[in-house]
């Protein structure tokens, strides 16, 4: 099982906004277990992410806020950055599809591959009607129109969709459209653009797709909703040819020789996930491998590429984006050739994420109604991993949840505090007072001592077994298990009765108890990092006891333990009142 290859990518988020809860339990803390759990067990792994620059979203607030777009994108990819280090979620590369040091690189990835699928014929160029705002002198993008919905005939609607009664629209459709930029009213002009032929794609990308249904060695079935709805776009209504070029100024450049490409860039949905290679490149060339290194991530098929996103991406990284990677094989295989663009072997995405403000209803996270938990914010007033865990033990990886405040104070205090905290705050002040806080002897072991020592190996399985199969928050129960095990263990033993009667069965007890808490640093490790380092320093024992591989091995009698501490606070629920 030992060193095998991962590639894996949490999606680019846009670089018009800070991060929040529901980001981070949507994408990037599913992955940075995943990521941590892989590299715990010895396989090689890059985790990739950066922002997604390009395209008309970064553009538009860049205009409501009146600054440049690349003073813009540039504040929040470090914004980004801080909240992602500040919850231990760390990249081997986090870059940006248009950031200093990346934008060279990203543009020649991603024309490359649009070259090569033009080559391939995958591409066909048509002519239609485009709303041009004529005093801004250019081609409005979607979300640029504002007009009456023809459904519900609310002035409220967008070019793409309508805000209040959230049917998607078209642009061409809407009641007495007005360009956002000027105010004025559009006009209808001929614009050309180049639409990729998902048609001549879908069959090959269903028969892919079914594949994902059925576990395969090294390559779990993907999460039934995200094969259902992918083959569902297939099969109930077959792809249309999709326009993959803008009319804007802002993004990578339509890389061909035809004067009808001026002025024209590629949309920003083809080269956003050309950013996970483009920043893989990057990341191979700091490391001194030269940037062509990349291709030993993507184009061999010993590496298995792992996708993890929001359910609002399906549709762009389960049938687009391979689509676009089988266009560029020569083969008409769904498996490329070494040498060629590898399919992902796994997206794994999970749902969104409600909220719920005590005495108020369930409701969408959402910016402008104020009701969202940035990152940021909540990282000035809480540690990390009460997050963590909250966020693993709600995850939305079959349905929509919620994240509850009373809920998360809740089970930080009788869970993280009253299991895993206690445990391991117990076990370490008792060996410190009762036994110079070295650890005891092990004695004569009985049964139940021998059992509670093979419950941690047998939950160390268990835990892998989940994290293998991307269920992050059965892993999570399977090792807090073990927490409550290691306390009912402590209960039974009673140490704090036998040091009166008998010093060796306390002492035996207590040396079972540390066990359990030096095997619960590394199983909890990839979903509690900064918990897992504190139990270690606390124990006195290396980094390396992260090992997988060595979750079992005790720590021998007479070591020299470190200073226990407190691993979690209680949280007060009056705390809530100022935070919202
Ligand atoms: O939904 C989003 O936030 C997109 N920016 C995700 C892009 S993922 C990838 F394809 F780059
Ligand atoms: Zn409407």
């Amino acid at each position: 099982m030992a060193n095998r290859r991962f590639l894996i990518t949490g999606a680019l988020p846009y670089s018009n906004g800070r991060l929040h809860v529901g980001h981070i339990a949507g994408a990037y803390l599913p992955a940075d277990i995943y990521v941590r759990y892989l590299r715990a067990a010895g396989d090689e792994v890059r985790f990739i992410c950066g922002s997604d620059d390009n395209g008309v979203a970064a553009l538009k607030t860049a205009r409501e806020e009146g600054t440049t777009v690349e003073e813009l994108t540039a504040r929040f990819n470090r914004s980004q950055r801080e909240s992602f280090a500040g919850l231990g979620i760390v990249f081997d590369v986090y870059g940006g599809t248009h950031q200093p040091g990346f934008t060279e690189i990203h543009e020649r990835l991603s024309q490359d591959l649009f070259r090569r699928i033009y080559q391939k014929d995958y591409f066909v160029k048509k002519t239609t009607k485009q709303l041009y705002d004529v005093e801004a002198k250019q081609f409005l993008p979607d979300r640029f129109v504002q007009g009456t919905c023809i459904h519900c005939k609310s002035p409220n609607a967008y070019g793409d969709q309508c805000e209040d009664c959230g049917r998607s629209l078209d642009a061409l459709d809407l009641i007495d459209p007005k360009s956002t930029m000027t105010g004025t009213k559009p006009e209808l002009r001929e614009t050309v653009h180049w639409y990729l032929r998902l048609d001549r794609l879908q069959k090959r990308l269903a028969e892919w797709l079914r594949t994902k249904q059925r576990n395969a060695p090294l390559s779990p079935a993907w999460r039934p909703a995200t094969v259902n709805f992918s083959l569902g776009q297939i099969e109930n209504e077959g792809l249309p040819e999709r326009c993959m070029t803008r009319d804007l100024d802002w993004g990578v450049p339509v890389p061909l020789d035809d004067p009808d490409a001026e002025g024209k860039v590629l949309y920003v949905w083809f080269d956003a996930p050309i950013g996970y290679v483009s920043f893989t490149a990057k990341d191979c060339e700091d490391r001194g491998e030269g940037w062509q290194a990349y291709e030993r991530w993507w184009k061999d098929p010993d590496c298995r590429v792992v996708h993890f996103i929001g359910e609002d991406n399906t549709i762009f990284h389960a049938i687009t984006w391979p689509a676009m990677l089988l266009a560029s094989h020569d083969s008409d295989s769904t498996q490329g050739q070494a040498g060629e663009y590898q399919l992902p072997a796994t997206v794994c995405v999970n749902a969104f994420l409600n909220i719920k403000f005590p005495g108020k209803e369930e409701e969408k996270i959402s910016k402008s109604r104020g009701t969202a938990i940035w990152i940021e914010e909540y990282l000035t007033r809480f540690a990390p991993d009460p997050l963590r865990y909250y966020l693993t033990a709600i995850a939305p990886e079959r349905q929509r949840t919620a994240f509850d405040l009373e809920d998360f104070i809740q089970r930080n205090n009788s869970e993280l505090l009253a299991k895993l905290g206690n445990l391991v705050n117990r076990t370490l002040t008792f060996a410190k007072k009762y036994f110079d806080g070295n650890v005891p002897d092990p004695g004569d072991r009985q049964e139940v001592d021998l059992a509670q020592l093979a419950a941690r190996q047998a939950a160390g399985d268990k835990v892998a077994d989940h994290i293998e199969h991307f269920r992050f928050r059965a892993g999570l129960e399977a090792a807090m298990e073990l927490a409550s095990k290691g306390n009912e263990y402590f209960d039974v033993t009673a140490p704090y009765r036998t040091r009166k009667t008998d010093l060796a069965e306390c002492g035996r007890a207590v040396n079972v108890c540390i066990q359990t808490v030096r095997s619960l640093a590394t199983i909890i490790g990839p979903f509690l990092p900064f918990t897992a380092r504190s139990i270690l320093q606390q124990l006195a024992i290396d980094d390396d006891a992260l090992a997988w591989s060595r979750l079992a091995e005790e720590i021998t009698p007479g070591h020299a333990l470190g200073e226990p501490t407190y691993l979690f606070r209680k949280i007060e629920p009056e705390e809530l009142d100022s935070e919202q």
